[in-house]
Order: C-alpha cells, then sequence, then structure tokens
C-alpha cells in the first residue's frame, strides 16, 4: 500500500519525513515572497510544491489563481478552518479563486447522495466560508456533478496520460468509484487554466499529495492545451481536543464554528493539556507545550498577535501560567470568537442561496 492513502483517515503523521519521501520543498525557502500571514509565520503551513511559478506570476503582474475542493464530510469545524484562511490569503494577494464542492467524490467514495452534499456544502461550508470573510462575488464556484461538458470532458481525457504503474504506485489498487474521483480532481486543479494557461496554487493537506502528484504529470503531458504544472501548499493538521484525530464522526475531538458557546466551553474543559499532575510538578516543570491541544487551538486559530502567543508560551511552558489559566484564555476567546462568527453566518445565508439558486 502506497504510503499516502488520499481517501483514508488523515494522520497527524511526520511532516518531516512526508515532504523528504515525497519531494516537498519548505515554505521557509519563499517566506520572503509571501504576505506575513500567521499560517505561514507559525509553520503551519510548511511546505510546498513549485511555489515559485506561481510567486512569478505574481510579481510579473500576469494572472495567478488559486483552487481547491470542498468534501461534504459533516459538520465544519476548526479543522477545516485553516484551509479558509488560506483561502483569504491568496484572496487578498489578488488570485482568481475556484472552488469546488466535490459532491462526484462524496457519492463514489463515501456513499453519500448528491442532495445531501449539496445540503451539507450549503449549509456547512459556505455559509461559513462567507462569514469567515471569503467574497463569494469574487469565486467561480461549482458542484463537481454541474462542471460542465468541457470540464468532463477533460476529466476523461486525462486518464490517457496516466500508466497504470503510476496509478498503481501512487494510489495502490484503487477502486473505479475513487479513480473516478482522482480523474475528477485532476479536471479541478486544471479548470483555472481552461481558459488561458496560468500558475494555480491548491492549498491542501499531505493526504491530496498524491492527487497533486498525478496532476502535475497529467499538465505536463496533455496535448490539447498549454497547462501550467498545478503548485501546491502543504499545511498541518490540527489534533483532536483529546489528542489523537480530529474526527468529524467524535464531536468530542471538534469545536464546531455553529457549536454553542456553552458547549464549546465544556470541550476546552475536558481538552487534553500539557500540564503536570501536581501543581507542585507544574511549577517546577512546566507545562508540555507540544502536547498541549488548548495551546494548539489558540495558535492555530484563537490568537492573532505573535508577541501574546509567545507571552503564553513562555508562561505556560515554564510553569508560572496554569492548565486552568490557559483554558481560560481560550475560553474567553472562543466565547468572542463564535458569537461574532455566528452572527455572520446568518448574514451570509442570502449570499449563499443567491449563488447556489435555492
Ligand atoms: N479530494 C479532496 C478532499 O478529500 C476534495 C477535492 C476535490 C479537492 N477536488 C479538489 C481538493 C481540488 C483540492 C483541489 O478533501
Amino acid at each position: 500500500m502506497p504510503e499516502i492513502d488520499p481517501w483514508g483517515d488523515v494522520e497527524i503523521g511526520d511532516y518531516k519525513q512526508k515532504m523528504q519521501n515525497f519531494g516537498i520543498d519548505p515554505i521557509t525557502d519563499l517566506e520572503e515572497r509571501l504576505p506575513d500571514n500567521k499560517l505561514v509565520r507559525r509553520g503551519i503551513v510548511f511546505g510546498h510544491r513549485g511555489l515559485d511559478t506561481f510567486l512569478d506570476a505574481k510579481e510579473e503582474g500576469e494572472d495567478f489563481a488559486m483552487m481547491t475542493g470542498i468534501m461534504p464530510s459533516g459538520v465544519f469545524h476548526f479543522g477545516h478552518k485553516t484551509v479558509v484562511d488560506q483561502i483569504l490569503m491568496y484572496q487578498e494577494m489578488g488570485a482568481e479563486i475556484t472552488i469546488t464542492a466535490a459532491d462526484i467524490e462524496a457519492y463514489n467514495t463515501r456513499d453519500m447522495s448528491l442532495e445531501k452534499s449539496r445540503e451539507l456544502v450549503i449549509e456547512e461550508y459556505l455559509k461559513n466560508y462567507v462569514a469567515l470573510g471569503l467574497d463569494l462575488d469574487k469565486v467561480d464556484f461549482y458542484f463537481q456533478s454541474e462542471g460542465g461538458n468541457d470540464y468532463h470532458l477533460k476529466s476523461k481525457q486525462f486518464a490517457k496520460h496516466l500508466t497504470q504503474n503510476e496509478v498503481e504506485s501512487t494510489y495502490g489498487s484503487a477502486a473505479p468509484g475513487k479513480i473516478t474521483s482522482a480523474l475528477t480532481q485532476y479536471a479541478d486543479i486544471l479548470r483555472p487554466q481552461f481558459g488561458a494557461p496560468k500558475p494555480t496554487v491548491v492549498p491542501v493537506g499531505v493526504d491530496q499529495d498524491p492527487h497533486i502528484r498525478l496532476t502535475r504529470e497529467v499538465a505536463r503531458k496533455y496535448r490539447d492545451a498549454d497547462f501550467y504544472k498545478p503548485s501546491s501548499t502543504y499545511n498541518k493538521f490540527m489534533r483532536g481536543l483529546q489528542g489523537g484525530k480530529m474526527s468529524s464522526s467524535d464531536p468530542k475531538s471538534y469545536i464546531a464554528l455553529t457549536d454553542s458557546v456553552e458547549d464549546a466551553k465544556k470541550k476546552i474543559d475536558q481538552a487534553k493539556t500539557g500540564g503536570q499532575d501536581s501543581l507542585k510538578e507544574h511549577r517546577e516543570k512546566g507545562a508540555d507545550i507540544e502536547e498541549d491541544m488548548v495551546f494548539e487551538l489558540l495558535a492555530f486559530h484563537l490568537i492573532k498577535d505573535d508577541s501574546e502567543l509567545e507571552r503564553i508560551r513562555k508562561e505556560y511552558s515554564s510553569g508560572e501560567m496554569l492548565s486552568g489559566e490557559l483554558k481560560q484564555i481560550a475560553k474567553d476567546r472562543i466565547e468572542e470568537f463564535l458569537l461574532e462568527h455566528q452572527q455572520k453566518r446568518e448574514e451570509a445565508s442570502e449570499k449563499v442561496r443567491q449563488l447556489v439558486n435555492q
């Protein structure tokens, strides 16, 4: 079985190892050319493939694009927010934004009806995307099932450019539903270039890298258009609140952006911390920040200011701050965040309805 399964459970894994094994470059090489963004500064976005091409286009005043897909898996939680933060970063850089809802993939690999996908995409994803600041007027959004003739034709034509060997070494012996989804995804990734070739970045977790690699191969070999090979960036996955995986099927592992303030606070209270067992020990040794899921939530999402995060890191890891105090900070922040976000989400409903004509 290949090392990465794009349809399997998301594993947290050793990012350095993955970068080495698959030839992903460190983002730090390009940090100077990227906007000053907390995801990059904090190493949450840690790697890339061919991002130079994308940045060259930007710096030379040419067209450039960003493309990503929504997998409708359930409620929208903080683990999903990282991608949206990246979309916003690329939108601010001036990239043309294309977003697909992966309803064909969900149908073929997760046994989800097109109707159910549609509902989840609208209620859980798009409304939250808009509330987080995405400007839908500037986004080319489509459901895979409604991608149009040219898109579906290309997705089938791309099959010609991959060998059995490439497919098997990348996906193992994948069932037809998976291969169909993969071919559909190559068409998604190249879609911003259908009108005219342009550098395109796809922000993903490492689990999606197999699709990126094969799309790059398809782009190189396809003769009916002069596609740029797509670029990609890779983000770390936030761990679950109890440690281990964050999973849509385990509500204790995540905070949804639609959770009530009360539930969110409860989940923070129950979260795994890196605090020591006794007060005496904690004061002596300090907290183990790396194993603290509350700190992770703060670093990924709730604290914008680096100096504030640093202050917390210092005080907590020296033992001066207690886990209860850290949790209190997180609870105050989440309350503020959720109240504002949920208000905005309500206001976003109309915009989203217009977009999807419902
Ligand atoms: N396969 C992706 C996932 O599981 C969803 C997806 C579909 C996607 N098309 C895409 C992601 C294009 C990035 C680009 O999350």
